[in-house]
């Protein structure tokens, strides 16, 4: 963009929905600190939605593109259509950058001209700054957090009051903290999107939302929240992205956590983003994830990083490798016929497959006889392994169950 201190600054905003009118009220609200910050006045040009507003018009008159829209189509094309006219572009829109990222960035290489994505991760925590700016030559071995605030909440309420996953949903759909059709969030399939952004960024190489494993949280009972606290360990979604083996890994699951871990006391519809290097040992940042006034910040603060005429971030390319099997540790609810050598044949089993174990809880009697355990980490195909013998057993009376565990103690 061309300085001209006394020229406004023109943004065509695309969608007017919940970020995008807190962003345009937003604009009008701190015009003044935005003038003082950059020497320019930020102010709308146009504005699109499904009933009002032409495309091609609001690009022609504006300096810079706000796309708050959502989804791939046409949000895709109208970006592309701004980056190739000269025009930066700011979006919050996690699908459109998970999916079609490399040719997005590649568009606005060609032009030379900005793409944002701050809001798409963890709304307001500045993560995609901090990785792209602070951490910028960083070698960064893993980032990984709460990326998702509606299923942290329902975990933290689940914990909380023993409710069940059906209830506690309910619950989060009456505040406004889950939407109507929450599957993208419950399933995992949102923190994942997140997730490939954070791991193209953090590792400098292509990662599509493809190529993301991802486990949601629906199948959590409450009686593992219930054994979980006996074993001190608390329950969230975490989304891990981690340089292993000569490749990395992305993955979403549930996972435990022990007293201590930087996460760990993150409750409610927070999200929390840790970084880990060598250089830097490790940051946590938190904050809210999601909602219209937080994502808009988010948004205006990229838009005064571009009046400000920061230097367009230019990715690097490297070829890393998806490592398919990685080591975890693992929680592991048994349901078992109340007879003598019961657990000596668990432990059998476990330690055919090199799994040695590190707690036990004995619970209940006859019909209600059960094991709880963690086991220490081992490579989760033997693991898995492990889990369908276990399940072949007649000593059990259901199918085993399992969840991730973060072994290191704070
Ligand atoms: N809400 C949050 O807390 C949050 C947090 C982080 C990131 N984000 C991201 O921010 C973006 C916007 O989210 P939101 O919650 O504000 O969405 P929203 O409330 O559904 O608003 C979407 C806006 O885009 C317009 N729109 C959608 N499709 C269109 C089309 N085909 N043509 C023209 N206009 C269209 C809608 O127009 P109509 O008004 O005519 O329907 C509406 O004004 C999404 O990418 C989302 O993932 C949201």
């Amino acid at each position: 963009m061309s300085s001209e201190p006394s020229k406004p600054v023109r943004i065509g905003l695309l969608g007017r929905g919940t970020v995008g009118t807190a962003f345009a009220e937003l604009v009008a609200e701190r015009a003044d600190a935005v003038e003082a910050a950059t020497g320019r006045r930020p102010e709308l040009s146009g504005v699109l939605t499904r009933s009002e507003g032409d495309a091609g018009e609001i690009l022609e008159r504006s300096d810079l593109i706000v796309e708050l829209m959502g989804g791939t189509d046409p949000a895709r094309e109208l970006v592309i259509d701004a980056l190739r006219a000269g025009r930066p572009v700011v979006t919050a829109n996690k699908q459109l950058l998970a999916q079609h990222g490399d040719e997005l960035f590649a568009v606005a290489r060609e032009a030379g001209v900005q793409l944002r994505f701050e809001a798409a991760v963890a709304a307001v925590i500045p993560i995609v700054r901090t990785i792209q700016e602070s951490f910028g030559v960083t070698e960064i071995s893993k980032v990984f957090g709460i990326v998702n605030g509606t299923t942290n909440f329902i975990l933290s309420e689940m914990a909380a009051t023993g409710a069940g996953y059906g209830e506690v949903l309910a619950r989060a759909q009456e505040l406004g903290y889950a939407e109507a059709d929450p599957s993208d969030d419950v399933s995992g399939a949102d923190a994942a999107a997140k997730m490939a952004i954070l791991a193209r960024l953090a590792f400098h190489t292509q990662v599509t939302l493809a190529e993301v494993s991802y486990q949601g949280i629906e199948e959590i009972q409450p009686d593992d929240l219930a054994y979980a606290k006996e074993l001190n360990l608390s329950l969230k979604l975490l989304g891990v992205a981690e340089r292993r083996d000569g490749g990395i890994s992305v993955r979403v699951f549930p996972c435990f956590l022990y007293p201590g871990h930087p996460l760990a006391p993150i409750e409610g519809p927070f999200n929390a983003v840790m970084v880990e290097a060598p250089a830097i040992t490790e940051v946590t940042m938190s904050g809210p994830g999601a909602g219209g006034l937080q994502t808009a910040s988010a948004v205006l603060g990229d838009v005064v990083s571009i009046i400000a005429g920061d230097a367009p971030v230019h990715e690097t390319r490297v070829e890393l490798p998806l490592v398919a099997d990685v080591t975890s540790s693992f929680y592991l609810y048994l349901e078992v016929a109340d007879r003598p050598g019961v657990l000596a044949t668990v432990a059998t089993v476990l330690g055919d497959h090199e799994i040695s174990v590190k707690s036990v809880v004995q619970r209940g009697a006859g019909e209600d006889a059960r094991l709880v355990m963690v086991v220490h980490e081992c490579l989760e195909s033997r693991f898995a392994a492990a889990v369908e013998a276990l399940g072949e057993l007649d000593d059990l009376r259901s199918a085993p169950r399992s969840i991730r565990v973060i072994e290191k103690e704070f």
